[in-house]
């Protein structure tokens, strides 16, 4: 696949707008990177460079890998919430954009509130004269699945004809978005992976995703099947991918959200469920989790999980992603 060398400049709001040749850029750059940091070698592609991070909604591994990154690239990274600026007093999305712009090389922001995040995010885009990366929003998290993506590659080889399986899972602690299924969907069954959604009926992703996920699978020779039970979707699966969201298509607010999530709490990744998995099956997931309510910890903990390398991969496919487009 040919190498593309006209990334700078460009936003990463969502991949559906990066072709295959793009996201294979990204991928061979991120193991580059990830080489270059074993080795101790300095690779300093960003020096002087600072980029804007700003967040809506909390992180722990996004804030962490993106500041990190900035550093390991020779830049600086510039922490800002939402609720410590003016923006609760009139920032608007375009005044966000012109003047961090202005001071920024990149401006990376997480905004995740249903209906709200990913126009957020454009409207900082359209307005900015650098890059805007999107640290998730409510509809997509790219960097996460790249970072995924890689993962898979790393442990399986090939991902063509490889089954996936991208199931719900039942957490307590808030109603998370959709964006890490939705993305991964759409991602998987671009590379051939055989996907299998699987989810209680309340549980479904946007119509427009699942018809492009049917179109990538069709497109790449792979496979795109939609399941309700947790159980068959597991059998004989190469990649357990197992996670919570919430019924976000369905449900009025966060009260009614968590009443009918609750109606599945059997839906974790145990280890009688794991079993149901190939042999070599790797358990992913991209934290946090409900851990013994999500997934196990002898699952989470045990000899499938893959968890730590997974986050590990955020950083060196978000080295990748700045270092093409801000330099
Ligand atoms: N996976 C992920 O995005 O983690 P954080 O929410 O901690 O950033």
């Amino acid at each position: 696949m040919t190498m593309q060398t006209n990334l700078r400049g460009r936003d990463l709001i969502s991949l559906r707008e990066w072709t295959r040749e793009e996201i294979e850029t990204v991928l061979d750059v991120a193991m580059d990177l990830k080489r270059q940091r074993a080795l101790g070698l300095p690779h300093p592609y960003l020096r002087d460079k600072v980029l804007a991070m700003l967040f809506f909604y909390s992180s722990t591994r996004t804030r962490a890998s993106f500041e990190a990154g900035m550093a390991q690239l020779g830049g600086h990274a510039q922490f800002i919430e939402s609720r410590t600026t003016q923006i609760a007093h009139g920032d608007t999305a375009r005044e966000i954009g012109e003047i961090l712009g202005r001071y920024n090389d990149g401006i990376a922001i997480r905004h995740v509130e249903w209906g709200v995040g990913n126009q957020y995010i454009r409207e900082v885009a359209q307005a900015s004269r650098v890059p805007v990366l999107n640290m998730q929003c409510d509809l997509y998290h790219p960097h996460q699945v790249l970072a995924d993506l890689l993962t898979i590659r790393e442990k399986l080889g090939d991902p063509r004809g490889r089954t996936l399986t991208v199931s719900w899972a039942y957490a307590a602690s808030y109603q998370k978005p959709i964006s890490v299924p939705q993305d991964l969907v759409l991602l998987a069954t671009r590379f051939g992976m055989h996907v299998r959604l699987v989810h209680p009926p309340e549980f479904q992703l946007m119509d427009d995703v699942l018809a492009e996920a049917a179109e990538n699978a069709r497109r790449s020779g792979g496979a795109f099947e939609l399941m309700d039970d947790f159980d068959a979707g597991m059998r004989d699966s190469d990649v357990v991918y197992a996670k919570s969201w919430g019924p976000l298509l369905v449900a009025k607010d966060d009260a009614e959200g968590a009443a009918i999530s609750a109606r599945y709490t059997d839906w974790i990744t145990d280890e009688r469920r794991m079993a149901l998995a190939g042999p070599d099956a790797i358990y992913m997931h991209p934290l946090p989790a409900d851990r013994n309510i999500e997934v196990a910890d002898a699952v989470i903990d045990g000899p499938h999980s893959v968890v730590y390398d997974e986050a590990e991969n955020r950083l060196h496919v978000q080295k990748a992603v700045m270092a093409l487009t801000m330099a």
